[in-house]
């Protein structure tokens, strides 16, 4: 079973951008961490980033094929993107919608999701550990859908 880790603008530059927000390691190691356990469990992991919309949706277009699960950092386009909304209801499987930072201590356009409409669960606030705890959340939720 093959899971899905998108991640959204800006995040190519973890570890350096406001690391007081969103902590010091690279979007790197967090897919070195996210494969490390997926591989302990038995999962694999399509690991992906991009600033642009168009490659996060085809992606979603990709794990629906692939019959997967889907974690996603959406990073700004959670806030605007009515098209991700739309690519996740296309998409059959488990959705685990993960913020690094606890974006309802933010500022106020932070607070709304589109992306949780659609959303399984939602990991908020948990630093880049919330990768480790949505990816658990998605292969419980896989193994419950597959049962
Ligand atoms: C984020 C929170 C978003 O509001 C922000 O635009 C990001 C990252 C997070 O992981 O905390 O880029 O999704």
């Amino acid at each position: 079973p093959v899971i899905y880790v998108l991640n959204g603008p800006n995040l190519n530059l973890l570890g350096k951008r406001q690391p007081h927000i969103y902590g010091g390691k690279t979007l790197a190691d967090v897919e070195t961490e996210v494969r490390g356990l997926a591989s302990e469990l038995g999962f694999d992991i399509r690991f992906h980033q991009s600033n642009r919309e168009y490659e996060i949706i085809d992606w979603i277009h990709e794990a629906r094929e692939d019959g997967a699960a889907v974690v996603i950092n959406p990073a700004a386009f959670t806030h605007t993107s009515v098209a991700i909304l739309d690519a996740l209801n296309a998409f059959e499987g488990p959705v685990i919608e993960i913020h690094i930072s606890n974006v309802h201590q933010r500022e106020s356009f932070r607070h709304h999701s589109f992306v949780s409409l659609r959303a399984d669960g939602i990991i908020v606030g948990m630093g880049t550990d919330g990768y480790l705890l949505a990816l658990r959340g998605a292969i419980s939720r896989l193994n419950a859908q597959r049962s």
